[in-house]
């Protein structure tokens, strides 16, 4: 399954990323905050655990979300803004780490370093801004499934139309939640409209 959000400010947010005057501070910390909405959404039926807190009138049994139960794990270098704004709203959820790198001549993507917590019993939040041949998300999936997670779930703020359908095609069990879909990818496999390189707009390497 896949989800793009209709929240018109995650659409509004979406188009400040395109915009070329938008700063690379501005950038992440919009990435931040689509993020966090998208989150939302995606975490909208997750486990909850009974917890006994003390209120101003005293004790009350409430429900929390399981955050033990889950794992951030950004595709580096340009999830990384994803996390840390999750972390604003899930301070205690537990993070891990793969850094991949599309080669540009190819689009193939390659693995450069990775740590995982352990994974059995616990829903792994997977966190790329971009899915444009859907390449990297398919090798994270493939690697994040020979530790055993529960269940993985896409995060994903701008993706193509071909590329979400190759991660669903290579992974019907795992849910793909996106801020927006573009139309089509280009002869250099950019997303159009697209924003350009979410990795170089984050971090003013363009
Ligand atoms: C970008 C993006 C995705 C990937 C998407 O990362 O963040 O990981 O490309 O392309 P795909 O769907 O065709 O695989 P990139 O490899 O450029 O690395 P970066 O995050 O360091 O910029
Ligand atoms: N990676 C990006 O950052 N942008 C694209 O359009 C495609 C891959």
């Amino acid at each position: 399954m896949y989800k793009e959000s209709t929240n018109v400010v995650v659409k509004h947010l979406v188009n400040r990323l395109r915009d070329v005057r938008t700063t690379s501070n501005e950038f992440r910390l919009t990435i931040e905050e689509i993020s966090r909405i998208v989150a939302s959404e995606a975490l909208n039926d997750f486990e909850t655990v009974s917890q006994n807190i003390n209120t101003w009138q005293g004790p009350l049994d409430v429900e929390m979300i399981e955050v033990q139960k889950l794992v951030l794990v950004p595709i580096l270098r340009a999830g990384e803004p994803m996390l840390t704004g999750i972390l604003k709203t899930l301070p205690y959820a537990k993070s891990g780490f793969l850094a991949m790198k599309r080669d540009e001549e190819t689009s193939l993507s390659k693995l450069y370093y990775e740590n995982i917590p352990a994974l059995e019993g616990r829903t792994v939040l997977l966190l790329d801004p971009m899915v444009a041949t859907g390449g990297s998300l398919i090798d994270g999936i493939d690697y994040l499934k020979t530790k055993n997670p529960k269940r993985i779930i896409c995060l994903n703020v701008l993706g193509s139309q071909y590329g979400v359908q190759k991660v669903q095609e290579a992974h019907s069990d795992v849910d793909i939640f996106i801020a927006q879909i573009d139309e089509r990818l280009d002869e250099n496999d950019y997303i159009r409209p697209g924003l350009g390189d979410a990795g170089d707009r984050a971090f003013n390497t363009n």
